[in-house]
Parts: structure tokens; sequence; C-alpha cells
């Protein structure tokens, strides 16, 4: 029998963590729970998890809801579960030195956690995205070995998955799977009216809505375009997106002899995380596999560009440097909120994501790197101030 992994969970809340804690409810013999954390905004949820799952500790990044979460706790019966409250006690659980912590919190915010993570020896369970786009080297230089980083984004599995079947310079390219997102076929013109609650009607994944608005704007496929990049050392342009409704193929890898092998399976995160939870081991039953008894059609169609022009954005600030992706993550994190606050325009999203990044090009040339994680904060906020900015004049 293996030995009992401990996990650190953050973002427990979530959609992320609480299907990682579904799949952890299934395999109590192979994972304990360390830690939770959270943003601090479903403190009943988080009490629940701690009492469910023993947990010794949690964090919550909101420094007024410690009090909450310790009644929460109470009413739960989890008596014994220490709290800790405000962003550093998150980075702080979040390098405990756990045998993995999973990252399902949305936004470059998780990047110091996962870069704790890292430093304390952990394996990253990496669903949160925005660490590889935000701070790219910076997260991979605080691997204390080679390896450490298991990617959880359904994409970036399957092709971590794939890659398996030949050597890195076998590679041809990667092809990444977007499903479309609920606005698929329809042109620019046709998006004007565009409500938060449409955007949020995927058709195919549930998540939480940040994700979700990026991938009705197809921003999401952008920032994954990158961090397939990123984490697996390929040029842009050897990296194809390909559009995908059914979301049974979740990335495809074509090496140089021709053969391309993906991974196919219903859309279901748990089979990710369950990866990233158990790598390089499988674990039994994690998730529902296809079933090759019915006909099944899968379709594969171009991405249009023009309706949806994240992707280029993405992949044009790719090219040009780290404080570019940093930039566009994080005005777009901006936009979004917005959008769902009802205060901007659905197509404003993009567009005010392109105009801070017209506004900040000059600035941002020079050394493509960030020095350290609060060179990287400075920008951000920058960027985050100018589509503020911007959002206001609308
Ligand atoms: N959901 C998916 O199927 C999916 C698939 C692929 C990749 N991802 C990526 O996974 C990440 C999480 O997505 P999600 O859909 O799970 O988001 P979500 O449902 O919105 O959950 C976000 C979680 O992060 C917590 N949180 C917010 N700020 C925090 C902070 N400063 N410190 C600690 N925790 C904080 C939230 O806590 P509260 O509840 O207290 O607000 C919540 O638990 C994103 O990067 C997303 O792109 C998600």
């Amino acid at each position: 029998m293996k030995q009992q992994a401990s996990v650190v969970i953050l973002g427990s809340t979530g959609s992320i963590g609480t299907q990682g804690l579904d799949v952890i409810s299934r395999h109590p013999d192979r994972f304990t729970v360390t830690g939770l954390a959270a943003g601090g905004s479903h403190v009943e949820l988080l009490a629940q998890q701690a009492a469910k799952f023993h947990v010794p500790q949690v964090a919550v990044a909101d420094k007024n809801a410690a009090k909450a979460v310790r009644e929460a706790l109470d009413r739960a019966g989890a008596t014994y579960t220490s709290v800790q409250a405000g962003p550093d006690a998150v980075i702080g659980l979040a390098g405990s030195g756990a045998s993995v912590v999973l990252n399902g919190i949305t936004g470059s915010i998780g990047l110091e956690p996962s870069i704790a993570a890292l430093k304390a020896g952990s394996q990253l369970a990496l669903a949160n995205k925005e660490s590889v786009v935000a701070g790219g080297h910076l997260l991979f230089g605080s691997q204390t070995r080679d390896n450490q980083i298991n990617p959880v984004d359904s994409e970036h599995s399957a092709i971590w998955q794939s890659l398996r079947a030949g050597t890195h310079g076998e590679v041809s390219k990667l092809i990444v799977t977007a499903s479309g997102g609920p606005f698929r076929g329809l042109k620019r013109a046709d998006m004007t009216g565009i409500t938060p609650e449409q955007a949020l009607n995927h058709p195919t994944w549930h998540m939480g809505p940040v994700v979700t608005i990026n991938s009705s704007t197809l921003m999401n496929k952008g920032l994954e375009v990158i961090e397939a990049s990123r984490l697996f050392d390929i040029a842009p342009d050897r990296i194809d997106v390909t559009v995908h409704p059914q979301s049974i193929v979740h990335s495809m890898v074509e090496f140089c002899d021709g053969a391309t092998i993906c991974q196919a399976s219903p859309p279901d995160m748990r089979l990710p995380i369950a990866l990233g939870l158990s790598a390089p081991d499988r674990m039994d039953d994690v998730a529902a596999a296809c079933d090759w008894t019915k006909a099944a059609n899968w379709t594969f169609e171009p991405l249009d560009d023009e309706a949806f022009p994240a992707v280029s954005l993405a992949r044009h600030c790719l090219s040009a440097s780290e404080k570019h992706t940093a930039v566009l993550n994080a005005a777009n994190e901006q936009a979004v909120h917005a959008f769902l606050d009802h205060r901007l325009p659905y197509l404003g999203i993009v567009d005010t994501v392109k105009a801070v990044l017209d506004e900040m090009d000059a600035e941002l040339r020079g050394d493509p790197l960030f020095e350290s994680v609060e060179e990287m904060s400075r920008i951000e906020s920058e960027a985050r101030r100018r589509a503020d900015d911007l959002i206001d004049k609308q």
C-alpha cells in the first residue's frame, strides 16, 4: 500500500477545491488533508470541509473573516482546527511542507502561494494558471528539484500525459483544444449586448465565475497557450488551438513522425485533479471513461480569431515578454470583475486589455523577465489602475 500523502488545498471552497476534496474523500487511504485555504467568503463551507476531513489548519485571505471562521468551525464541531487570517497566512500554509499542494485559487494572487509550496519542496498540483502567466520564471525558479509541478488544467494535464509517448526533441507541436464557449459561431457584432448571466452559462464545464467568463471570451485559451509554452518549453508558433465543442479530447501532442497522441475522456475535472494529486501513479475509478459502444461525433474547427481576438493578443504578449503576459492577465482580471458587476460591456473586456497593453507597451520593453515578485506586483498594480481608469470612462 502507498504511504499516505499530506495535502494542502488552496481555494478549497471553489470549483477545483471542492472537486479535489471529492477525489480525496474517495481515496481516504492515500491522502490526509493537513490544511485548507480560501478567500473567506464561504466560511460555513470551509468549516464543514475542515470538520469532515479533520483538518488541523485553515487559512483565510480576508483578515476580517477570522472570527466568522472560528465561529463556523465551532458550529461544525471542528474545535481542534487552528485559524490564521490574512494573505501571509495563505502563503504560510502553502509553504508548510505538505507532500502535495493543490492550488485552486483564482487569479495571479495565487503566484506567491505557488512559490511558497515549491520552495518548501512540495509537489505543486497547479490549477492556478495565472501563476505561470504572471510570473512564469519566478515560479519555475522556485523549484527545489525537477518536475515539481503537476499541471491540473485539463488541457495541460492532457499534454503532460500525451508527452509520455515521446521525447521533447520528438515533439512537433502541441494542439490545445477549446470548447469554443457559449458564443461559438457568433461574430463580434452579435456579441454587443451579452450579459454576465449569458456568459456564465458554459456549455460543457462548471467552473468558477472568472474562468467561465474567460472561457467565453477565449481569453482562457490565450492564458492556456502561454501556460503550455512555458510549462512544456515549446515555442509559441508550435502551439495550435482547435475548437472542439464536445470537450472530450482535452489536448494533443503531434510528434515528428506524424503521430498525434491525445487524452480523451468526458469533461470531468476530477480526472486531471486526481492525477495532479497522485502522479506519477493513476488512481482507480476517478471518472467515467468514454463509452465506445455508442456512436459519437467529435468535431474540430478552426478558431475565429476575428470574433475572438484574445488568443492572438495572448500570443503577442507571450512573444513579447513575461511582463506583457502579466499585464494581459491583470488587466483582464479587472475587466472581468467589472463586467460581472455590470460596469463594463462584454466586448469591453478584451478591448480594455488591449488598450492597457497599448498604453504600457513602451514601459514593458527592456528586460523581459521580472526580477522579483515585488516588481511583478508593481507592474500588475499599474495595469489594474489603468484598466480601472478605462473602465470608469466607459
Ligand atoms: N474550475 C475549473 O474547472 C477549472 C479548470 C481548469 C483550471 N481552473 C483554474 O483553477 C483556478 C480556480 O478556479 P475555480 O473555478 O475553482 O475558481 P473558484 O470556483 O472561483 O474558486 C476560487 C477559490 O479561491 C479562493 N480564494 C480567492 N482568493 C483567495 C486568496 N487570496 N487566498 C486563498 N484562496 C482564495 C476562493 O475562496 P472563497 O470561496 O472564500 O472566495 C475559492 O475557494 C483558476 O485559476 C482557474 O483558471 C479551473
